[in-house]
């Protein structure tokens, strides 16, 4: 055997002896479970690195799930100022900012049929698909909702009303401004519906009434009507 041959066949050799090795260390240390060493590749899993939800790096707080500062407005957008219960507060002050020309009421009848009307149905009655399962909202035709400013009809997507939740995310103020002149085009062209049955629960819109609404037993069955008008026989 020539030198050469000798030599490159240890070569071999010592190449299998530290795959072996290479393999054994590898298969041998847990993954991430061995105490920190430097230069361990296994112990990468160690490192310090934001961990969603975990406190325990630089100084105690989870850096990676750190609050914007109180306060903090994203760039595109414009907050909405008034709080569930201000209603009121928001029809007095809010101005509808879009004409009622068919382009836009066209616009609030796209969102109102995408949106509204699985619960508030097509003619606004609240007779929409999902109260079957869902609480049967009020009609949008009383003369309750008719007499309210456009801005109390828009609050209530944009806040929120009881069991309906707010739409704000969904649907933008534009777009619920469209929806409102969209409610009163179907207002001039419904019949006014009755005042919404006095079951529905005192809904977080009118709180001053909240407390009384639920002692005034309105609509309780306190006079017996004669449930037989006039029916002696
Ligand atoms: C998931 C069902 C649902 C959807 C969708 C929905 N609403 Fe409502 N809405 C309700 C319910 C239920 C109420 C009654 C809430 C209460 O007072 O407890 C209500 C109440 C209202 C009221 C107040 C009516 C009153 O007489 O007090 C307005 C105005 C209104 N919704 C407008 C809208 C508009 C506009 C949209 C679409 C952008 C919309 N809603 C989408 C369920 C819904």
């Amino acid at each position: 055997m020539s030198n050469a041959a000798r030599s490159s066949r240890a070569g071999a050799l010592a190449m299998a002896a530290l795959a072996l090795t290479a393999a054994a260390c590898d298969l041998g240390l847990p993954a991430g479970r061995s105490p920190h060493r430097e230069g361990n590749r296994l112990d990468m899993i160690d490192q310090p690195k934001f961990k969603p939800q975990r406190a325990d790096v630089f100084g105690g707080r989870p850096s990676s799930v750190l609050e914007p500062p109180a306060g903090a407005v994203a760039a595109d957008e414009t907050p909405y100022p008034y709080l569930q219960a201000e209603a009121a507060r928001a029809g007095a002050e809010l101005v509808n900012p879009l004409q009622p020309t068919p382009d836009v009421i066209a616009h609030g009848k796209f969102v109102y049929e995408n949106v509204c009307i699985t619960c508030h149905g097509p003619k606004g009655a609240g007779d929409g698909l999902v109260t079957s399962l869902f609480p049967k909202p009020p009609s949008l035709m009383t003369q309750r909702v008719r007499d309210w400013p456009d801005g109390e009809i828009f609050h209530r997507p944009m806040r929120g009303q009881g069991s309906m939740p707010s739409h704000a995310r969904q649907v933008d103020a534009r777009d619920t401004w469209s929806v409102v002149l969209y409610i009163r085009q179907m207002q001039s062209q419904e019949p006014v519906a009755p005042p919404a049955a006095a079951s529905a629960p005192a809904s977080l819109a009118s709180p001053s009434a909240g407390a009384s609404a639920s002692q005034g037993q309105p609509g309780a069955p306190s006079t017996p009507a004669s449930p037989v008008p006039g029916g002696q026989s």
